[in-house]
C-alpha cells in the first residue's frame, strides 16, 4: 500500500517547533514571498505562533512541512484549508522555501501528494486555488498535475508598485494527473 504522505521525492509531516528557524529565513526572503501574500516583515514570535496554530493536523487544518524523502530535510510547507464538509471543497496553499530545490520536480511531486491526500484520505471533491497571473512556474505546476483555469479576479493584487490578476484554479475528484 502506498503511504498517503509521501511522493516519488518528498514526505508530507507535521510542523515541529525546531522547524522555526528556516521558516523565519524562508518568508523574510522577498524572493520565496513574492508570489505569496506576505508583504510585512515576519517576526520569531509570528513564526512559532503559526507553527502552534497548525502543528495540530486535522480535517480542518490539514497543514504539512515537506521534506524531502532522500535525505529528510526541510523545504517548505503546504496544506489545505478552508474545508467545507458540506461541499466537500478546500482551498489548497505551497510554498516551497528553499530555493536550491526549485525547478528540481519537488513542487509537481508535493501538490500531487498533496490532491492525493486531499481526495483519497479527506474524500475531498474539489479542490482550489489562487495564482497570482505573472506566477508563470507556478501556473505550469497546476496546470500540468490537472487544474484548470476557472477565472480571474481582475487586479486584484497590488505588490512592488503594481497591480496584477489572481487566478482562479480548481482539481476536481478524478482530474489528478498521474506522472508520465
Ligand atoms: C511554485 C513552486 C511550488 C513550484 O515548485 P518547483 O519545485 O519549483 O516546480 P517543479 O520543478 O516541480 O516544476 C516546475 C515546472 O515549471 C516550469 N517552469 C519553470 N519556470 C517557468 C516559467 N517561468 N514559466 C513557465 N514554466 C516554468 C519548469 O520547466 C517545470 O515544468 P516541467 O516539469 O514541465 O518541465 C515553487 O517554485 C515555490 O514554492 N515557489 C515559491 C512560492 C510560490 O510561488 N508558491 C505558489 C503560490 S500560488
Amino acid at each position: 500500500m502506498e503511504s498517503p504522505f509521501e511522493g516519488k521525492l518528498i514526505r508530507l509531516r507535521a510542523r515541529e517547533p525546531e522547524d522555526e528557524p528556516l521558516l523565519y529565513q524562508w518568508f523574510n526572503d522577498p524572493e520565496v514571498t513574492e508570489n505569496l501574500t506576505m508583504r510585512y516583515p515576519l517576526s520569531h514570535r509570528d513564526e512559532r505562533e503559526f507553527i502552534e496554530r497548525v502543528s495540530h493536523i486535522s480535517y480542518e487544518h490539514p497543514s504539512f512541512a515537506v521534506e524531502t524523502l532522500a535525505d529528510r530535510r526541510l523545504i517548505g510547507g503546504c496544506g489545505l484549508e478552508r474545508v467545507s464538509p458540506e461541499n466537500r471543497s478546500a482551498v489548497l496553499g505551497i510554498a516551497l522555501g528553499d530555493k536550491a530545490y526549485w525547478n528540481g520536480g519537488y513542487g509537481t511531486d508535493t501538490m500531487r501528494t498533496l490532491c492525493r491526500f486531499g481526495f483519497a484520505m479527506m474524500n475531498l471533491h474539489r479542490i482550489e486555488l489562487d495564482v497570482y497571473a505573472g506566477n508563470e512556474r507556478a501556473r505550469h505546476v497546476y496546470e500540468k498535475i490537472g487544474f484548470t483555469e476557472e477565472g480571474r479576479r481582475r487586479e486584484a493584487v497590488y505588490k512592488y508598485g503594481r497591480y496584477q490578476d489572481v487566478v482562479v484554479m480548481g482539481l476536481l475528484e478524478g482530474e489528478l494527473r498521474p506522472e508520465g
